[in-house]
């Protein structure tokens, strides 16, 4: 398949996707989120494909939803067509995802990457949600997973005056999983996929499940859900290996099995 808002390549076990509008600093256009989507369900029916990482420039990671596409919308167009429903692809997807980030990662470039699961940020990334100096509002899940992400105050803020915030603030606020230098930011999320594509993948999609069902549940039921997922791995082959393994004093070695 040829993307034109995307380029997209296999490392190993990992899928990489680097967001590729280096014009409009990947601003986020109805053609890239269905590309995107494309190379999402590739990547998920590929059994040889455990961790993905999701990228952009140096200088962007995303600058938000496409300003110019957005501009002639229309109430009722939007609501038939479920307007930005698409982009909830990638918060479905089931294999993980790391969020190298670098640069801009504004509006709905902020949101992408708010639905991977681990965001490495570089130390020239800045996060905003800066809508509503267009008369908007976040619209692919911004007030919802900023808020979880770093408490209301300061998700008020952001989503009330625009504020951005530096690489250093969004690891403090707990939005980002820690800062490297730019110049490290694709070895190191490199480095964290393939970590995680050498592991057992039934292990890997439930322990992804299970953080996210704490976004969703109760306390109680949520344990209730990682009890029956941590009981159902006793029935993988990968789980008698992992222990073996760790009993025997070597590495493990896992089928996904
Ligand atoms: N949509 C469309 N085009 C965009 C864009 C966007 N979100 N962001 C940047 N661009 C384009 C610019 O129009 C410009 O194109 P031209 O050269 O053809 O004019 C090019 O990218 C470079 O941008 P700038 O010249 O503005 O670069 P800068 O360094 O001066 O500023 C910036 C960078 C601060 C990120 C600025 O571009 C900016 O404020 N962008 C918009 C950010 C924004 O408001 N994002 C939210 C969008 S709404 C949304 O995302 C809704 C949602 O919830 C899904």
């Amino acid at each position: 398949m040829a993307y034109d808002n995307i380029l997209v390549e296999t490392n190993g076990h990992v899928g990489v996707i680097t967001l590729h509008r280096p014009k409009a600093l990947n601003a986020l256009n109805g053609a890239l989120i269905a590309e995107l989507g494309t190379a999402l369900d590739g990547f998920e029916a590929d059994p040889g494909i455990g961790c993905l990482v999701l990228t952009g420039s140096e200088r962007a990671f995303a600058a938000g939803a496409d300003i110019r596409e957005m501009q002639p919308l229309t109430f009722p167009g939007t609501y038939t067509d479920d307007f930005l429903t698409s982009w909830d692809r990638l918060a479905r997807c089931r294999k993980p995802v790391v969020a190298a980030v670098a640069g801009y990662a504004l509006g709905g470039g902020c949101e992408l990457a708010m639905m991977c699961d681990i965001i490495l940020a570089a130390d020239n990334a800045r996060f905003g949600q800066p809508e509503i100096q267009l008369g908007i509002l976040p619209g692919a899940g911004g007030s919802q997973r900023l808020t979880r992400a770093i408490g209301k105050a300061k998700a008020m803020e952001m989503c009330l005056t625009g504020r951005t915030l530096t690489a250093e603030e969004a690891d403090r606020y707990g939005l980002v999983s820690r800062v490297v230098p730019l110049a490290e930011l694709q070895a190191e999320a490199m480095k964290v996929a393939d970590t995680i594509a050498n592991l057992s993948l039934p292990s890997v999609v439930m322990a992804k499940e299970s953080v996210n069902r704490a976004f969703e549940t109760t306390l109680a039921e949520g344990i209730r859900f990682e009890r029956r997922l941590f009981q159902a791995l006793f029935a993988t082959a990968d789980q008698k290996e992992g222990m073996a393994a760790f009993v025997e004093k070597r590495s493990a070695s896992f089928n996904n099995a």
